[in-house]
């Protein structure tokens, strides 16, 4: 963890048309500055970098952000190392990083200590038998809890923290990393009643842990909250036991779940991770892109499967990373699949990234109707431009041209059109999600009202909610969420938009732009919300429930009603 201060400092002395002027030609355009884009290639410059602002915007490949994120991007870095690089060049004192590890040592020690405590639970004769029994009766036999270092939280309230206190723990420490949680009577045990999943690093470091529910009940899996050892987009489970078979197989293996992991392992296949409880993210591919020359998604074949793996490739692509995709028959997971019909088969449906990603395409349009067969052209070419290697282009090219019917001369066109003059890949406008982390940015009241309005609840996007969550918690523990919310962007691949919007729009008035937002949010919602009761109107019609159909067509008149009221609210 870099101090608060050292990033506060960096952040007043470098100023960004400085730094970015370094990696690229900036000329004065108006009240901003405008470049050839480093993340495209363009001939002609729709890269803008706002002095005011202390921001960048590509309005040709929607690449955006603050002057830590350009250097992420630019240079490969993560967030700590782009803040070390910047003081490094404002001589900016940063003798606080070599001591950086031994001031996570109490946290890393607190982990052990409970790391301890759930693995004797697990293996003590009475306390841990539930445990040991549902392990088992999951096919996970005591080599795998070894390996793994499975433990298990009995279902007290504070027989972990009556542990830590009788070693003398640091309790604070271990409400910090999430173990304790804080209520109206003080502090208590996170985890109760669950399979212990230990999350550690490649040196084996404890970052954090997992936790599933034994037997039914809500929530099913439990992780630790983000902490100063433990960010959940830039870890990997199982990595430490994967990485040399990682490497010796040159191939690794993506899954969902912490189940799929361990069951994969107990039939021998040991080059598997899981990202944690989120989509992969980019910082995920770049811990394995050095390990291996290939990554398999293997997903459940269900829709959320196939949106996991389509958003997968495309972030693979992105990285210029290679890999395949497997997506198992609807109902299986990788856990069940290799239980009910061993390994032989585990990986036989695979098919390339870049073909299954078209076929999928292709499955989503009616390529029978004209603007089907141009939508489906267009996303397609939206992910040709991610592949840079101009042989490989091609001959995806080529594919796609025989899989669309077209000539591939047009396609061609069309993509150098695109990369050659700027063409505008299509950069869907901001969402009013999207809209309104912008607004956060220019103005940070505006976090208080998002979080009084209670309109996060209402948003579709789930990784922007998290975001606007991390925000509030970042403000809440003092530190500076404006310039975090450009990173947590970074690194979740989402929100072009937030950029694009900053620099479209001159916010005059925050209050009515906030309004408006909400607004949009509120009606999208409550139209969704419409068309499930009008899917249950159909059935209980269907089922002749005349109780119900009443109940429901009343509900109707409700959503209308409230409907037209946002709708005149805009209005006024
Ligand atoms: P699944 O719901 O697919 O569970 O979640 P699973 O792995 O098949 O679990 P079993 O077989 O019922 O035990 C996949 C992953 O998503 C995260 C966990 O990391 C889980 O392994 N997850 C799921 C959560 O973080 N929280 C949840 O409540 C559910
Ligand atoms: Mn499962």
């Amino acid at each position: 963890m870099i101090p608060k201060e050292v990033i506060d400092r960096v952040r007043e002395r470098a100023d960004i048309v400085e730094v970015i002027s370094s990696y690229v030609s900036l000329k004065p355009a108006g009240r901003n500055y405008k470049g050839l884009c480093p993340f495209h290639k363009e001939k002609t410059p729709s890269f803008m970098v706002s002095p005011e602002k202390q921001l960048f915007h590509c309005f040709g490949c929607g690449a955006g952000g603050n002057v830590f994120t350009f250097l992420m991007r630019y240079e490969g870095l993560s967030f700590q190392e782009a803040v070390k690089a910047l003081a490094e060049r404002y001589g900016i004192e940063i003798r606080e990083f070599r001591g950086a590890y031994d001031k996570l040592k109490p946290y890393h020690d607190i982990n052990r200590l409970a790391y301890e405590f759930f693995r004797a639970k697990l293996l003590h004769p009475r306390e841990g038998r539930t445990a040991r029994e549902y392990l088992l009766s999951r096919g996970i036999a005591p080599r795998l809890w070894e390996l793994y270092a499975l433990g298990y939280a009995p279902s007290g309230w504070e027989v972990l923290k009556g542990f830590l206190e009788s070693r003398g723990g640091d309790l604070l420490l271990a409400e910090e990393v999430g173990l304790l949680v804080r209520g109206e009577r003080g502090l208590y045990d996170r985890f109760r009643n669950r399979v212990i999943f230990p999350i550690e690093d490649y040196r084996g470091r404890i970052l954090g842990f997992g936790g599933r529910i034994i037997g039914e009940g809500e929530p099913k899996y439990l992780n630790s909250p983000d902490s100063p050892l433990y960010r959940k987009g830039e870890c990997l489970y199982g990595l430490k036991q994967a990485r040399d078979y990682i490497i010796e197989k040159k191939e690794a293996i993506v899954v969902e779940g912490y189940f799929d992991v361990l069951s994969l392992a107990q039939h021998d296949v040991r080059n598997v991770v899981a990202p944690l409880g989120t989509a992969l993210t980019i910082p995920q591919l770049r811990i394995l892109k050095p390990l291996c020359e290939r990554v398999v998604f293997l997903f459940d074949g269900d829709e959320a499967g196939r949106r996991a793996a389509m958003r997968s490739v495309e972030l693979l692509l992105q990285e210029g990373m290679e890999g395949d995709v497997v997506l198992l028959p609807e109902g299986e997971d990788p856990d069940s699949f290799v239980r009910g019909r061993g390994k032989e088969s585990l990986l036989s449906g695979r098919s390339r990234a870049v073909e299954f990603y078209c076929r999928e395409v292709l499955r989503n349009y009616d390529l029978g109707d004209p603007e089907g067969r141009y939508r489906a052209a267009q996303t397609l070419l939206g992910l040709l431009e991610k592949i840079e290697d101009p042989l490989r282009r091609r001959f995806y090219l080529e594919y796609v041209s025989s899989l669309l019917g077209v000539e591939p001369q047009l396609l061609m066109d069309r993509l150098k059109m695109g990369v050659e003059r700027g063409f505008r890949r299509r950069i869907p406008s901001p969402s009013a999600e999207e809209a309104l982390l912008a607004l956060v940015i220019q103005h940070e009241e505006v976090l208080d009202w998002v979080r009084e309005s209670g309109i996060l609840e209402e948003f579709t996007s789930e990784a922007l909610r998290d975001i606007f969550k991390e925000a509030l918690k970042t403000r809440d523990e003092g530190r500076d969420f404006v310039t975090e919310i450009p990173v947590m962007l970074q690194e979740r691949g989402v929100g072009e938009g937030v950029f694009a919007f900053l620099f479209a729009e001159g916010i005059e008035d925050p209050r009515r732009v906030f309004e408006d937002c909400v607004r949009r949010i509120r009606l999208r919602s409550l139209r969704l919300r419409r068309e499930r009761l009008i899917e249950e109107i159909r059935k209980a019609e269907e089922a002749g429930d005349e109780g119900r159909l009443k109940v429901l067509l009343s509900q109707q008149q409700v959503f209308l009603m409230e409907e037209r009221a946002l709708l005149e609210g805009a209005k006024a």
